[in-house]
């Protein structure tokens, strides 16, 4: 037993050990997960971006550049719109004039890091950076066709919030959180969804919450997510179109509300 035990281990080692001596070269963008002294944060596009190698594996150092070539080659944004994320992000780390911030940085709560997210519990329920499967089911139940809409995912963000607000105390979300959540739940319409329908594929987007990402062959501007945004935005309005039937009511009805108000 013991020798057949010592034979499989090694060799295992001798496989995993030996070198590519075939002509392929190691890609620098495998998946690897994260060890355990790397960081990752709440937001599941960076953390499968170091997954990859498109930012800095070790989830440190996301200096401007780092995070304009790693949107650029990964997610194919332009770097006008890389440098605009970063720009908002950079107050992520304490340091004055700091030139980076890590993906622990982003786990701060209430800074960037916010209540009623879609894969994430609450700060005072839970853990409010790894992924929560409860959370997600919770925000994917909405999702009721192959191709999820825009006000799919407006009601995933609405459900998320409602049940926030009910159950935590300490729910908190400011107009500058909705401002970055519509931007977050438009995100999987920007990364690989239709910017004319502002829908995306649930295939996609389940793969991309779960295990990661795939990339879009067009290039991607902040007009396009400023776009995607205005989309969402507009599908929480929780108001339809249409006129009420008033003179199909008894006329004491419609007589008592007119009162009332
Ligand atoms: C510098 C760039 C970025 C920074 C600093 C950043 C940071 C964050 C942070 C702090 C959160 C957590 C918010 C929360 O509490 O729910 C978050 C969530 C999220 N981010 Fe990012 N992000 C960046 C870029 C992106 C990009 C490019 C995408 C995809 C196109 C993306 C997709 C998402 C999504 C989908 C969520 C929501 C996760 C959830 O609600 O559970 N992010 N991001
Ligand atoms: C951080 O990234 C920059 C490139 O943006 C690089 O020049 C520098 O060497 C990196 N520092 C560390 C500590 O990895
Ligand atoms: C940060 O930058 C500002 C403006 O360039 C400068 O006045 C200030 O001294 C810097 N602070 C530190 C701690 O380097
Ligand atoms: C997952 O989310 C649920 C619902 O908010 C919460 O009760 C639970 O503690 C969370 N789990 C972790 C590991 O944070
Ligand atoms: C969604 O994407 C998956 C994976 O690429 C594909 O197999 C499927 O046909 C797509 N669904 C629709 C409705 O386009």
């Amino acid at each position: 037993m013991k020798l057949t035990n010592c034979i499989v281990t090694l060799a295992t080692t001798l496989v995993s050990a030996r070198p590519q001596d075939d002509a392929q070269p190691p890609n620098p963008h495998e998946w690897m997960a994260p060890g355990p002294n790397d960081f990752r944060g709440p937001c599941p596009m960076l953390n499968t971006l170091a997954n990859h190698g498109f930012l800095p594996r070790d989830g440190r150092n996301i200096t401007k550049d780092n995070a304009i070539a790693g949107f650029n080659d990964g997610l194919n944004f332009k770097a006008s719109l890389g440098a605009l994320l970063w720009d908002q992000a950079i107050i992520a780390n304490p340091e004055p004039n700091a030139t980076f911030f890590t993906l622990d940085h982003l786990n701060v709560h209430n800074l960037l890091e916010h209540d009623a997210s879609l894969t994430r519990a609450d700060a005072a329920l839970g853990n409010n950076h790894i992924f929560n499967k409860t959370v997600y089911e919770a925000s994917r139940q909405w999702w009721t066709e192959e191709i999820v809409t825009p006000e799919m995912l407006a009601n995933s963000k609405i459900f998320r919030q409602l049940e926030s607000r009910a159950k935590n105390p300490e729910y908190r979300f400011t107009a500058t959180t909705e401002a970055f959540s519509l931007g977050e739940v438009a995100a999987p319409v920007v990364a690989f969804g239709d910017f004319e329908t502002g829908s995306v594929n649930r295939t996609l987007m389940e793969y991309f919450f779960e295990l990661g990402w795939t990339k879009k062959s067009d290039e991607v501007t902040a007009k396009d997510i400023t776009g995607m945004t205005t989309v969402i935005g507009k599908a929480t309005n929780l108001l339809t179109g249409g006129t009420n039937d008033m003179e199909s009511m008894p006329h004491g009805k419609r007589n008592l509300h007119s009162g009332m108000f």
